[in-house]
């Protein structure tokens, strides 16, 4: 397996719609493998393959709670519900953090490592991550939708809470 570098803003493949794969073969289970390597190495929840420059439909997602990593394979949203604002971040947005309204339960299908054609059902901040994957399969980043928008603190910062609130453009 091997680590991708990750690409951050204003790279233009973050903002390039990305293209289904045709079938699950051996180079899309090493992009998928090595998308899962380069998550666990920048201790991330989620990545999506135009992060890496590759504009295929690929993502993995891995939300510590107990149920592995996800594959998404050509993913499509079928039935979100339960919409609420909640934390946003992004490997490709370093230093930004925000709040966004997303469907903390969700149906999706996907394929396969083994080409099948599934439903998956998603909830919490499982869910939250997988649509900001699948926005990044179309080129949307959360700060395109975010409601509020913040600056990181500082590593050795002591206070608490947020940095200092970023004012959107409208
Ligand atoms: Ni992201």
């Amino acid at each position: 397996m091997a680590i991708y570098r990750i690409a951050t803003v204003p790279d233009p493949a973050l903002t390039t719609p990305a293209r289904s794969v045709p079938g699950v073969g051996p180079g899309v289970l090493r992009v998928l493998d090595n998308l899962a390597e380069t998550l666990r190495s920048a201790r991330g929840i989620g990545l999506a393959a135009p992060q890496v420059r590759i504009l295929k439909r690929l993502a993995v997602v891995d939300t510590d709670d107990g149920l592995g990593t996800w594959d998404l394979i050509n993913p499509e949203l079928l039935e979100g519900r339960d919409e609420r604002i909640g934390w946003d971040a992004c490997l490709s947005i370093p230093g930004i953090s925000g709040e966004t309204l997303r469907c903390e339960w969700i149906r999706i299908r996907t394929l396969t490592r083994t080409g099948e054609s599934v439903e998956m059902i998603a909830t919490g901040l499982r869910a939250r991550c997988i649509l900001h994957e699948m926005d990044h399969l179309d080129g949307i980043l959360f700060t395109d939708k975010a409601v509020r928008l913040f600056k990181d603190k500082p590593k050795e910062s002591e206070s608490d809470g947020e940095g200092p609130l970023i004012e959107k453009q409208p």
